[in-house]
């Protein structure tokens, strides 16, 4: 039984918990049910394609409807990267992967919010795209969009009118870490679903199988398929991409086949060695706590244990105490850290110390940093960040190169997306033209937003024992 007493305080409900492993978690001063729906907002905003007649937010319209493969299959939908308009199938799959696990980890968090349906609602929105993506069982669409073409244009999604090319892997141009990617997040898609919708999530369940055999039959790196990526999202390696896929089809099926190959691949590929970050281009510690989860093996219970005490311990932070890792993403990579270790402590390593730093990491975001980098969330958030459609000013004002360069808050509040974030010394620049600072992207809110949900759990859960 844990002693709590409540009160009142500047109309907030504080909680002091005295003695119980949340007490850090609990305390925020943050309002986490918020953040989910900001960040649940920020992914709606992506959006791309045919707009469902719900769509919440008012700027944003139909777009990109032309968006056909090479033998004009229907690639519509789907969301897009950044402030950019190119989609972008690596990164897509990666933030939907964060997304379910997030999802069915800490459902409680969104139902609480009244977030369910919106969070739902963003998963499928992605998966859909995949499964319009993956046109036949070796065969994967995974950009739609010239990155050249693409960056010469500044304005709409609804103005878009240069031509967008779509880029596939097939089994002579394969690319195991992209069809892994998406095979991991079709079968975790398919977890979220397995109660509401069944027969979606046994579709999802279906294309995953099928992405994993295409990228473990044909092996190689996506980006050398398909060029005009590497500068931007390159894949340095893709035995993480099929240990995760295989572990989260083991999750997704029991079947100890998957159990078998993803314990192949992971010693195959050495994925044994602490990995300094998690993001994107290297999933290797997600890859161990996910085994570890699921096996409880002493294997990788210490390879999670060693990258998160690593993390919590010795990573490198900024004077405030933010984990720093990449002038790219420094959020995004703390976030998705805290994520991790979160669900390292679910599994029972050293959960009040994973928590509590989890828990300090996403209130720096929130603002224990002096500033929120949310945009429209807490106190003296990023107004200008460098999103195309969200600098143009209200229809019918035309837009263009003139609106990134204006010095002036974005007309359109780009509600929940994270910033990439501050330099090494806690400094940041809210100007739309240093996208170091201030670029938006899927991936970003990804790991945040399931950390956030994570964090929410934890104070259900101190509420639920105290009712108990
Ligand atoms: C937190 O945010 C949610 C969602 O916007 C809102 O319904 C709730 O009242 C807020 N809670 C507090 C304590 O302000
Ligand atoms: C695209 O739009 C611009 C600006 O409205 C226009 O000048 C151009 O001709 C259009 N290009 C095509 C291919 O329609």
């Amino acid at each position: 039984m844990k002693k709590t007493s409540i009160f009142q305080m500047r109309g907030c409900l504080v909680l002091v918990l005295v003695a119980t492993l949340n007490s850090v978690v609990a305390s925020s001063d943050y309002n986490y049910s918020r953040v989910l729906e900001l960040s649940l907002l920020f992914y709606e905003a992506q959006r791309s394609g045919q707009l469902p007649p719900d769509n919440r937010i008012s700027w944003r319209g139909d777009s990109a409807l032309g968006d056909r493969g090479q033998n004009g299959e229907d690639l519509t939908g789907g969301y897009y990267d950044a402030g950019d308009f190119v989609k972008f199938g690596f990164t897509m799959a990666s933030t939907t992967t964060l997304l379910a696990w997030g999802y069915f980890s800490y459902r409680d968090a969104y139902e609480s919010a009244g977030q369910a349906k919106y969070a739902l609602d963003a998963i499928k929105w992605a998966a859909d795209y995949f499964i319009k993506c993956h046109v036949s069982p070796n065969e994967l669409y995974g950009q739609v969009g010239d990155f050249n073409l693409d960056h010469a244009f500044w304005g709409r999604p609804e103005d878009l009118n240069m031509s967008r090319p779509a880029y596939k892997i097939d089994a002579q141009h394969p690319g195991s870490d992209l069809a892994g990617e998406t095979a991991a997040a079709l079968a975790a898609v398919s977890l979220v679903f397995r109660d509401v919708n069944p027969g979606y999530s046994s579709k999802c369940l279906d294309h995953a199988k099928q992405l994993y055999r295409f990228a473990s039959q044909f092996r190689g790196l996506y980006h050398e398929a398909i060029k005009g990526a590497a500068q931007y999202y390159e894949s340095t390696d893709y035995g993480d991409e099929l240990t995760w896929a295989a572990s989260w089809l083991y999750r997704a099926t029991d079947d100890p086949q998957y159990l078998d190959e993803a314990e192949h691949h992971y010693m195959k590929f050495r994925l044994k060695e602490r990995p300094n970050e998690f993001f994107y281009n290297k999933k290797v510690a997600g890859v161990q706590i996910l085994l570890a989860q699921l096996t409880r093996q002493p294997e990788y219970m210490e390879a999670a244990q060693a990258f998160c005490d690593f993390t919590v311990n010795y990573q490198k932070k900024t004077p405030k105490g933010l984990v720093y890792i990449d002038k790219f993403g420094t959020l995004c990579h703390a976030a998705n850290v805290a994520f991790v270790c979160l669900q390292a402590a679910d599994a029972g390593i050293s959960p009040s110390r994973y928590r509590e730093f989890a828990r300090r990491q996403i209130d720096y975001m929130l603002g224990d940093s002096g500033r929120s980098f949310v945009v429209g969330f807490g106190y003296n958030y990023p107004r200008q960040p460098h999103h195309a459609a969200s600098s143009c000013p209200t229809r019918p004002a035309p837009c263009g190169w003139d609106a990134f360069g204006w010095p002036r808050d974005n007309p359109q509040l780009l509600q929940g997306a994270l910033v990439s974030g501050p330099d090494e010394n806690d400094h940041y620049m809210d100007n739309r033209e240093e996208y170091v600072y201030n670029e938006v992207t899927l991936d970003y809110n990804a790991g945040f937003q399931s950390a956030v949900a994570g964090l929410r759990h934890l104070q259900l859960e101190v509420f639920e024992n105290n009712r108990a």
